[in-house]
């Protein structure tokens, strides 16, 4: 007997099913947001005494927006950005060849339909399936006896992050025919995999099975023979290996070693079992991964019965106070607070893992701070140093940057490997320049969507120092406590509770951070926190404002294009959602003209510079698929929202991930099912199964975008 074809969709939580909610992300949405910290005081002083002065400097701040508006392309006066293919982080020419995007917008699909649907002139393939055997000597999937040995050989579960390291090197052609994907499997759903399975009472070899669907894949690729851009991936090949929630991996960095993370089976807190709920992720520029541990809160229980100061920091992470949803506690002790109370305190890092060497140990990297890590994205400074964005996936969390104390060797893999262990890290303020009264207008029914007079959200904006040349910059926090108890010590400096930070990423073409901000329904709601430039939707008791259901997509411009710079200028890029409500925005293009799209959750750049987003939540929102879009920054177009392609039923859509020559955009197919029937990619009769895709341009062997 096949397991169920759908969890059912459950009202009380925008865009999920309850179940998926309970899986996913422990209920985050359905509980209160952790951050109670109470930093809106000083925020408010700030943007007032902000706004009190631009409103005095009100006919120049006019002038110079008006002159950059529409589209001229930078926030603040900044060196050209970097040309496609040159090195990271180099300033070189803007294109001036057009976005290069010519497909036809695909309409928005019903969430119900339960196919991919790709643009006119696109096919699409699958690469993977959860379940199909990766390493040497694995077996195929049986759903009936699904173990944690059989599943450990198998590709995993719920796919997000998708990265392609081509093998040969080069960027000519052939860097594009073959290579290594790297996958993340972000969580299970018992209910989906296993046949029988009673939530609350699971078996040891669920559990288990559990455990090895969780972790990364990587798995060799080669492009279809006489095909124009599809992958297929190398069964048993020796590049393929699973690491999954038991593979061993390392603690380093400056709180490696510190007393919080020590555990009885680890007395030198220094070697952990395995990596959980990695959600995305990114490629470095010297060949490694990093992989985010995001709501690793979910898997620990009990946290009443653990020690009150601990406690503190848990709560503020969210954990459960009694059992957990997925009652691996039953089984390892370690999932027990009651039992082995500083087990938590070891996951919620950046994981950095080498895909070409199969042995390669993976490291938790300290200096990068713990917190529900989305991804962390890198590129190299002008100066050498490196810079690692990371935003925190919660309700009123924040975004964080690293900058490594090192400079980056261009060919030298174990120099660069030390790079993510020594630096500095800071935390996000973002202060505005409209006045308070004028985002209330934005939100009040009388007014709504009206922006601020000076024609958008923006603002500038400062890294606060949470570490500085291996010194805490917080007042009775050590080292190691900024970075194991980071949400702490952010919240300690003042930093900009933000709409649930996803994907923070540099666009290489021109040299800016887009950071999505995936939604927020409780902004102004009770005792949360009210709106701010950076996060200008709330609730209003009329319901006429219905707080930020959609997302928005915040633009950030390092001051002189450094990414070590400690302050920015920013603007809103997108404010999300169907363009026929108001409060939308899409860079000032006309709304007639966008797909609607909600819920942006992760991005890639192409080389023209245009940004894709993939989303998480359109289906609970708009009532329409998760998809793709792909929106110009440049331009005329700037802000023009195409709709590429949809996932199938009840399915996110995660990646997005481009080979080197563009012609294959990858797409991970998370959690088909999820309060839609599927029965995707098999066909009736068989449960849905998580899997990537690649998509290719049918004729021609063309750029994806043409
Ligand atoms: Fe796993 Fe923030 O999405
Ligand atoms: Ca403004
Ligand atoms: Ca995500």
């Amino acid at each position: 007997m096949p397991p169920h074809d759908q969890l059912p969709q459950i009202g009380g939580h925008p865009g999920r099913s309850a179940r998926t909610c309970a899986l996913k992300c422990g209920n985050a949405c359905a509980h209160p947001a952790p951050n109670t910290s109470d930093t809106d005081y000083i925020g408010d002083i700030i943007q007032t005494a902000v706004s009190r002065r631009m409103v005095l400097r009100g006919g120049l701040s006019a002038l110079v927006i008006g002159a950059l508006w529409p589209g001229a392309g930078t926030l603040t006066p900044t060196p050209a950005a970097a040309a496609p293919g040159g090195r990271p982080g180099r300033p070189g020419p803007f294109s001036d060849s057009g976005t290069g995007l010519h497909f036809p917008p695909i309409a928005p699909t019903d969430k119900a339909v339960d196919a991919v649907v790709v643009a006119d002139g696109y096919a699409n393939n699958i690469v993977i399936r959860w379940g199909d055997p990766v390493v040497p000597g694995a077996g195929p999937i049986d759903y009936a006896n699904q173990t944690g040995e059989t599943q450990a050989g198998q590709f995993g579960y719920n796919c997000d992050y998708v990265g392609f390291f081509a093998l040969g090197g080069g960027r000519g052609p052939g860097a594009s025919r073959h290579g290594l994907i790297v996958v993340n499997h972000e969580y299970t759903i018992p209910e989906l995999m296993f046949p029988g399975y009673v939530p609350g009472s699971p078996t040891l070899e669920q559990v288990n099975a559990e455990l090895a669907a969780h972790g990364l894949t990587v798995v060799e690729l080669r492009r279809e023979r006489g095909a124009t851009g599809g992958f297929v991936f190398v069964p048993g090949s020796g590049f393929n290996r699973r690491i999954t929630a038991t593979t061993p991996m390392l603690l380093t960095g400056p709180a490696a070693g510190d007393e919080l993370l020590r555990t009885s089976a680890d007395p030198t807190g220094t070697r952990v079992l395995g990596t959980l709920n990695n959600c995305a992720g990114g490629n470095t520029p010297w060949g490694t991964v990093l992989s985010a541990e995001e709501n690793f809160h979910q898997y620990f229980a009990n946290l009443a019965a653990s020690d009150p100061e601990h406690q503190v920091v848990h709560r503020r992470y969210g954990l459960p106070s009694g059992p957990s949803e997925r009652r691996w506690e039953q089984f390892y002790d370690r999932f027990d607070l009651a039992k082995e109370p500083h087990e938590p305190f070891r996951f919620g890092w950046i994981v950095e893992i080498d895909p070409t060497d199969p042995e390669f140990v993976p490291r938790k990297r300290t200096a990068l701070g713990r917190f529900k890590h989305e991804a962390a994205t890198v590129h190299v400074a002008p100066d050498g140093r490196v810079v690692a964005y990371s935003g925190d996936d919660e309700r009123f969390d924040y975004v964080y940057k690293y900058v490594s104390h090192n400079r980056y060797r261009q060919g030298d893999k174990a120099h660069n490997l030390t790079l993510l262990d020594d630096g500095d890290l800071y935390v996000a303020r973002f202060d505005g320049d409209s006045p308070p009264a004028e985002l209330e207008r934005y939100n009040d029914p009388a007014t709504l969507g009206l922006l601020p007079e000076d024609g958008e959200f923006d603002g500038t904006g400062t890294w606060l120092p949470l570490v500085v040349d291996s010194r805490s910059q917080v007042p009775g926090f050590t080292v190691a406590e900024v970075l194991i108890k980071t949400r702490l010590a952010a919240d300690a400096v003042g930093a900009t509770k933000m709409d649930r930070p996803e994907d923070v990423e540099r666009n290489p073409v021109d040299g800016r951070v887009y950071m999505c901000m995936t939604n927020n329904t409780r902004r102004g709601v009770g005792t949360n926190p009210g709106i701010d430039e950076a996060n200008p939707r709330r609730v209003d008791e009329t319901g006429a404002a219905t707080g930020n259901k959609y997302g928005h997509v915040v633009e950030l411009a390092e001051d002189g294009d450094d990414g070590t710079a400690t302050t920015f200028s920013w603007r809103l890029f997108l404010v999300c959602g169907d363009p026929e409500d108001p409060t939308t925005y899409f860079a000032g293009y006309p709304k007639e003209g966008v797909s609607p799209v909600a819920a942006p959750d992760n991005l890639a750049f192409d080389s023209h510079g245009n940004v894709w987003i993939a989303t998480d939540g359109q289906p609970g929102t708009i009532g329409k698929a998760d998809a793709f879009h792909a929106v110009p920054m440049e331009g005329p177009e700037r802000g023009r929202v195409r709709q590429f392609l949809s996932v199938p039923a009840g399915a996110e859509a995660c990646g997005p991930e481009f080979t080197p020559d563009e012609r294959t955009l990858f797409c991970a197919v998370q959690h088909p099912g999820d309060g839609e029937a599927s029965s995707w990619p098999d066909g009736p009769g068989n449960p849905p199964r998580p899997s990537v895709i690649s998509v290719y341009k049918v004729h021609g062997n063309k750029r994806i975008g043409t």
